[in-house]
């Protein structure tokens, strides 16, 4: 038997173009730029800190964690991923037993005398390490409430690592309560996974809002960083037709890289790997792959 993410339908068709040369349309409708092959990390400035957000549950945030995070360890890059939610499925998609920790990203928020070194753990892929999280956490919104600068908790433990890595990554929880902000006070930027399906779009002002908000009182610097297609399938007229209102509504905001639907993602997290690592040569990990390049060309831009 065929299993659907073995079909062999590419998602992007090659039309002619009036010119001598083929333009290459992706999947999200536009013609689909080539990303250059990442150069090797230049001099290490500061760590660039994303948030993967999107209050809506299921859409793909720690999957595209700990997958964009393994593909930019591989182009060389030094990455941190943080675990942010107190479902802590980031820690277990990357093999930790949530009941065996003896220090979570609580005890960093909450305890002064804990240094960011203790907590921290390496990941199976190198040069990847993890701030891992359990359900400790949910404390932490609650008692977070009665601090001063509650807002900017994460930030402020996060500070020493911004030396030490290129890029931190950090796996919201499915709301936009505290822990949200405090991760949004702490970024540059948020990727904004989206679920190619109809009721994708419902929410998104709602998390536009908020990102606004904190951008105008907390964070000036905060940037939406890609709104991202997850789940695509391109052989149905809805995924098309859901990629197509994305980019109606969100423009080149809306990365040319999207995210097929395939199990193998779930067998992946089950083997507590990223896919770049269980399976490395399936679309799905090149597909990450390819989103790593696309964000990395986006930041040279921006440089
Ligand atoms: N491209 C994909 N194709 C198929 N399944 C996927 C894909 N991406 C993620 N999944 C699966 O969908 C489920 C939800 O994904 P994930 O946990 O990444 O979402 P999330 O946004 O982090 O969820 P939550 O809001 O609960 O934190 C998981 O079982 C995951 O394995
Ligand atoms: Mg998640």
């Amino acid at each position: 038997m065929r299993l659907p993410e073995d079909h062999d339908v590419p998602d992007e068709t090659v039309v002619s173009a009036p010119a001598d040369s083929d333009v290459v349309i992706g999947p999200t409708g536009r013609p689909l730029p080539e990303f250059p092959e990442p150069g090797p990390v230049g001099a290490r400035t500061k760590a660039r800190v994303i948030s993967m957000c999107n209050q809506k549950g299921g859409v793909g945030k720690t999957t595209t964690t700990i997958n964009l995070g393994a593909s930019l360890a591989e182009f060389g890059r030094k990455v941190l991923l943080v675990d942010f939610d107190p479902q802590g499925s980031l820690s277990v998609g990357l093999g930790l037993n949530p009941h065996q920790m003896e220090l979570s990203i609580y005890n960093l928020l909450m305890q002064r005398d804990v240094d960011l070194d203790e907590v921290v753990v390496p990941t199976g892929v190198p040069g990847m390490d993890l701030l891992p999280s359990n359900i400790d956490l949910s404390a932490a919104e609650v008692q977070l409430v009665h601090e001063v600068a509650r807002e900017q908790t994460l930030q402020r433990v996060l500070a020493p690592a911004l030396e030490k890595y290129d890029v931190i990554l950090i796996d919201c929880q499915p709301s936009l309560g505290l822990l949200t902000v405090n991760a949004l006070t702490a970024s540059d930027g948020v990727i904004v996974p989206l679920e190619c399906e109809y009721f994708a779009l419902r929410g998104v002002a709602l998390l536009k809002t908020t990102i606004d908000k904190v951008k105008e009182r907390l964070n000036p610097r905060l940037e939406i960083e890609g709104v991202l297609g997850t789940m695509f399938d391109g052989r149905t007229l809805h995924s098309r037709e859901v990629m197509q209102r994305l980019v109606e509504a969100w423009g080149d905001t809306v990365f040319h890289t999207v995210i097929r639907r395939t199990v193998k993602f779930s067998d992946a997290t089950v083997a507590g790997e990223p896919i770049t690592a269980y399976a490395s040569s399936s679309a799905g990990a090149d597909s990450y792959r390819t989103l790593a390049k696309e964000v990395l060309a986006r930041w040279q831009h921006d440089a």
